[in-house]
């Protein structure tokens, strides 16, 4: 069955069997619950589930459930009359609503308390509901996709998620697998990565070398393809060569490759930029007291001057600002 894939990249077994169960799930009107770890492109794959549905020219709604607080998010879903609450100046439509023959995504759909919970239920049921403080019933014809990367069944043991939503809701389960069981995706991800950043800034790829590659597949990725995109886009525009070498990969990287990162070597010259005022430290690391570290400056001071003035005393001591005079004495005191 063909799919359109939405820019979801990756061509493992375990990928494949997501695609394949999208392929047939997509244009059904079936509810479907997306599990996996953060990161692992449950979003993606929603868009991609309701750009190859039967509405796909109807709006995608989605909402994250766990960023908005609770006293909001009933009128979020559902919309509420003027006057229902202290700020509700104008009735307003809610998620619902706005998602009228479409799909809305329940993002994070375990951080939904009880009460909502409820009301959620019912909507897929009997595809009804009320505006906060309205008293008329309203009818919605949208298709539900929600999203977690909590276990559901462990929250409905607990008690905090009812059980006859989460079996509503998961009538088609889609799960991600985590980043690091799906073999060589991570390379081929890393080099879309790269070839997209590369085409945004306008430069050439950045290629990764075969042991820089060998050390990304080992590594773990707890944060999955998020990881890996941030950590592609900062060596697109830190790295100086055009080659990815094992010392570009942070110390994560090399530790769970059993390794350790070796020490960046010092720069030859210590750059010094602009004049900086000696500290109490200079003299302790040279072992001085104040007025030998003195006496050291002002040495170097009168030699560097009678080196610029080629020896004759009257230019030494223009420089110096001083009278030819104090000059000699303090050179004669100084046994120079
Ligand atoms: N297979 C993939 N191919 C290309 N890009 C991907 C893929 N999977 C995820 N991404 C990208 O990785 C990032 C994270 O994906 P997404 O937001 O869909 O993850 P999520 O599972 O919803 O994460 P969270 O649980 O933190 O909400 C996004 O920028 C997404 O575009
Ligand atoms: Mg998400």
């Amino acid at each position: 069955m063909d799919i359109d894939k939405s820019g979801i990249i990756g061509q493992s077994p375990a990928l494949r069997k997501v695609f394949g169960v999208l392929a047939k799930v997509a244009p059904t009107e079936s509810t479907v619950l997306v599990t996996g770890e953060s990161g692992t492109g449950k979003e993606l794959l929603v868009r991609a589930l309701h750009t190859n549905s039967k509405r796909a020219d109807k709006p995608f709604v989605p909402i994250n459930c766990g960023a908005i607080p609770r006293d909001l998010l009933e009128s979020e879903l559902f919309g509420h009359e003027k006057g229902a609450f202290t700020h509700a100046i104008r009735s307003r439509a809610g998620r619902f609503e706005l998602a009228d023959g479409g799909t809305i995504f329940l993002d994070e759909i375990g951080e939904l308390d009880l009460s909502l919970q409820v009301k959620i239920l019912r909507v897929l049921q009997e595809k009804e509901f009320e505006r906060v403080g309205g008293t008329k019933t309203q009818q919605v014809d949208v298709r539900i996709v929600a999203a977690t990367n909590r276990d559901l069944e462990q929250e409905v043991a607990r008690g905090n998620f009812r059980e006859d939503l989460f079996y509503r809701l998961n009538v088609i389960p889609l799960h991600l697998p985590p980043l690091r069981e799906r073999g060589a995706d991570v390379l081929l991800l890393a080099d879309y990565f790269l070839s997209r950043f590369a085409q945004e800034q306008g430069i050439t790829p950045l290629r990764l070398a075969p042991e820089a590659r060998a050390m990304l597949q080992v590594y773990d990725w707890p944060g999955n393809i998020r990881e890996l995109e941030n950590f592609m886009e900062r060596l697109s525009i830190l790295c100086e060569g055009e080659i990815i070498q094992p010392t570009d990969l942070p110390e994560k990287i090399w530790s769970s490759a059993g390794r350790e990162l070796p020490e960046a070597p010092l720069p030859a010259e210590p750059v010094q930029v602009g004049f900086a005022w000696p500290q109490i430290r200079d003299l302790r690391d040279h072992d001085m007291d104040l007025k030998t570290f003195l006496d050291a400056v002002e040495e170097k001071l009168l030699l560097e001057a009678l080196d610029m003035a080629d020896g004759v005393k009257n230019r030494a001591a223009e420089v110096l600002g001083i009278k030819r005079t104090t000059l000699i004495e303090k050179l004669k005191k100084k046994g120079l």
